[in-house]
């Protein structure tokens, strides 16, 4: 079985409000998990929609910084962003249909969470921590 995720200081990527937002997603994907543990799929189909919500919101967020800083990767980061929420809708659906397993999701939303803030959140904060070239 996956091991809850735990929020450690080398997942900050220096930005409070996002290390405080990607802190949430984890902890709203533990809640998922928690549903596969406690054998509820009424509860982790309500969790997992959560996470959705909330990840749409954040990532509304960093896309609305990326246009204003000028970050130059916002495209590819955008569309990373846009085919991750496109998964997980069918994912949610595909749960509803029980054609999928909760685990499953939940194995997809921690990697994919770690895997996103580790790579492409870190390179866009640390444009947006560098100081104007003008
Ligand atoms: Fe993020
Ligand atoms: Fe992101």
């Amino acid at each position: 079985m996956t091991d809850y995720l735990e929020w450690l200081d080398e997942y900050s990527v220096g930005i409070p409000e996002l290390d405080a937002e990607h802190r949430r997603l984890m902890e709203l994907t533990n809640r998922v998990l928690h549903a596969v543990e406690a054998h509820d799929h009424p509860r982790g189909i309500a969790a997992v929609e959560e996470v959705i919500a909330v990840m749409v919101k954040h990532f509304d967020r960093e896309e609305a910084w990326m246009r204003t800083s000028g970050f130059p990767g916002y495209e590819a980061h955008r569309a990373a962003h846009n085919e991750h929420v496109r998964r997980l809708m069918g994912f949610s659906l595909e749960l509803k249909r029980e054609a999928i397993d909760l685990v499953d999701v939940v194995e997809f939303l921690m990697t994919w969470l770690y895997d996103h803030i580790q790579h492409l959140d870190v390179e866009f904060a640390a444009h947006l921590k560098s100081p104007p070239t003008e």
